[in-house]
């Protein structure tokens, strides 16, 4: 959560970090600023709301050629133009963004500054103006810096310029991601290579606890002792067309538009030449091995985890528990003997996945990444990783990466069951390929969904979502799409759960969506369907063809039973995208919520 850019080179700063910004505000959304420094001084713009407010703020005659940019997601203050980043220690001569939490915050604050008058609630002040301190201490700004950043405790990534020189930015990250630009004459800092793509292609990783010392025309890794350290840059493969919206109105459009081209992609990434699964022997070893399997994931990643479970027990045949990572420390379960960790995560960044990650590390266990980002954190400091190769995910509201984490857990289920000499009675890379033409078949129907959304959600306040079985995960992500873009109350619940308490609050005209593509369910979840009817709700049963019935609001193109969810949580997608598009939502950015939720 939270955006960071800098720039140093020789052409001029506020475009390229208000461009790279506006790249960086799926990151979080309340407040923003930039600071520049020339020979006039330090020039600091900042606003609360978006990056097109903060833009007109902004001081076009003011020219300058080094320059930090921060776009904010709260956590300590209200979104406010005082807690906006940068911030600036007392005298003025350092200012600094900040992306994570300070734990020791208030600890900082009572042993070095007591002299200080914080300006601000964040915890980032404290930083600054614990680097003032201790320049006046050292009066040596890298020292500074390396004794400051040594003292943190918790996530951070932070840039900082001192007023009094413009050939430095000095960086430094902990569980936060920052990465390094590489330019002919110039560098740039981005918390991820999309702010900076129209810059370069060529990056650098800092590690934890490294400091960064970023000039014009080199960079210098070091350690906290001050130990420099050489690394390789790599090329970022990201397609700048990728985090374009082209022609649609909304990311979140493009990229549901998208997921029949991920089908097909993952099914060529993950295809060896005979066109059988291909997965990499450690990772099928590492499955053979595990005695039980415990995925552990957040919101639409931890509704895919409960698809994946299904996938793994009843192709694979070993045992898996799905948990959700904020609450797995707390409520942690009995380990097997031979546990297997599999942590699904779109952004690869999720603080409360990577808390477990860490844990269960020191515990001595393996763990598999399935991310979007393979130089993520959690794939980084995983043993194992595969990839979804869903392409960058702009909108807030997970949509192509969702399907794409079904679709590579069946391939994990699939390749798993045959490494242990399993026949399986169909082919699965098949029945993807099958998936990946309904999806498409689904996307082209975008009018019947819209008609169905102004059907249900123009005048409602609430509406839930039913199914048994895996249709019952399903309507849990579709509540979840639902009520994070168009703000409407809503539920998934089991089909059979309602009646034991929550029927009552079923009223007169209470939407009711009811996904119905499971054989030996159908005829129960029609049961519960009659039962809220019956109450009064406008009920709407989306069915798979083979199973449908006079009525039903929409029938599905048939596919492989086990592979439903990847086609039945089309239409839930699409009915949230335009429920929030009639009621005049931010559909890409919606309130209080931001892509990468890097704070526990
Ligand atoms: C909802 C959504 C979130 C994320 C969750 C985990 O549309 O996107 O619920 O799924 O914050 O994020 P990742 O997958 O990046 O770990």
């Amino acid at each position: 959560m939270c955006g960071i850019v800098g720039y140093i080179g020789q052409n001029d700063t506020k475009e390229i970090l208000l461009n790279g910004l506006e790249k960086l505000e799926y990151r979080g959304y309340d407040s923003a600023g930039i600071a520049t420094l020339n020979n006039y001084g330090l020039h600091l713009f900042k606003a609360k709301g978006r990056i097109a407010t903060l833009r007109e703020k902004v001081d076009t005659t003011v020219a300058s050629s080094i320059g930090i940019g921060h776009t904010r997601w709260a956590t300590h203050g209200e979104p406010s133009e005082e807690n906006a980043h940068p911030h600036q220690s007392s005298s003025g001569r350092f200012t600094l963004v900040h992306n994570g939490v300070i734990e020791n915050y208030y600890e900082l604050r009572d042993d070095y500054l007591s002299d200080v008058n914080l300006i601000s609630e964040t915890d980032t002040e404290v930083i600054i103006q614990l680097m003032e301190v201790l320049y006046n201490q050292y009066q040596d700004v890298a020292e500074a810096f390396r004794q400051t950043v040594a003292l943190l405790k918790g996530s951070y990534a932070i840039a900082l310029i001192d007023a009094e020189d413009q050939d430095t930015i000095y960086v430094a990250k902990n569980k936060s991601p920052l990465l390094i630009g590489l330019g002919e004459g110039f560098n740039v800092i981005a918390s991820d290579a999309m702010a900076t793509l129209k810059e370069t292609n060529r990056y650098l990783e800092i590690h934890d606890k490294e400091v960064v010392l970023v000039n014009r025309n080199y960079v210098e890794i070091q350690k906290l002792d001050g130990i420099a350290v050489e690394r390789e840059p790599y090329i970022a493969e990201i397609d700048a067309a990728d985090i374009e919206k082209g022609t649609y109105a909304h990311f979140m459009l493009k990229e549901i538009d998208e997921q029949p081209f991920v089908m097909r992609k993952i099914i060529k990434a993950y295809q060896n030449q005979q066109g059988n699964i291909k997965l990499d022997a450690s990772v099928e070893k590492a499955m053979l091995e595990a005695d039980r399997i415990y995925i552990v994931a957040a919101g639409t990643s931890y509704h895919a985890g409960l698809i994946g479970k299904q996938m793994i027990e009843r192709l694979a045949n070993i045992p898996v528990e799905v948990h959700i990572a904020s609450e797995f420390s707390y409520n942690m379960p009995l380990l097997s003997a031979k546990p297997l960790f599999i942590f699904i995560s779109q952004s690869g960044e999720t603080a409360d996945s990577r808390a477990v990650l860490v844990r269960i590390k020191e515990l001595g266990h393996s763990a598999l990444t399935i991310t979007n980002v393979p130089g993520s954190t959690l794939s980084r400091e995983a043993d194992y990783t595969l990839h979804l190769y869903a392409g960058p995910e702009i909108a807030v509201a997970s949509t192509k990466a969702y399907t794409a984490q079904i679709a590579v857990l069946t391939i994990l289920a699939v390749g798993t069951a045959k490494a242990k000499g399993m026949t399986l009675d169909f082919d699965p890379l098949q029945e993807l390929a099958i998936v990946s033409s309904v999806m498409e078949s689904l996307t082209d129907q975008k009018d019947t969904f819209q008609q169905i959304a102004i059907d249900l959600f123009t005048e409602t306040r609430n509406a839930f979502f039913i199914g048994r079985g895996v249709d019952y995960f399903v309507a849990q992500e579709a509540s979840l799409k639902l009520k994070e873009i168009s703000y409407i109350q809503a539920e998934g619940f089991a089909g059979g759960e309602l009646k034991h308490g929550t029927i009552a609050l079923i009223e007169e005209g209470t939407p009711v969506i009811a996904i119905a593509t499971q054989e030996n369910v159908n005829y129960s979840i029609r049961g519960n369907v009659q039962e809220v009817a019956a109450r009064g709700a406008k009920t709407c049963i989306f069915s798979m063809e083979g199973l449908h019935q006079d009525n039903d609001a929409f029938v599905l193109p048939q596919v492989h039973e086990l592979l439903t969810p990847l086609v039945s949580v089309i239409p839930m997608q699409l009915l949230a995208y335009y429920a929030a598009l009639h009621r005049d939502c931010d559909v890409d950015k919606p309130r209080n919520l931001a892509k990468s939720v890097t704070v526990e």
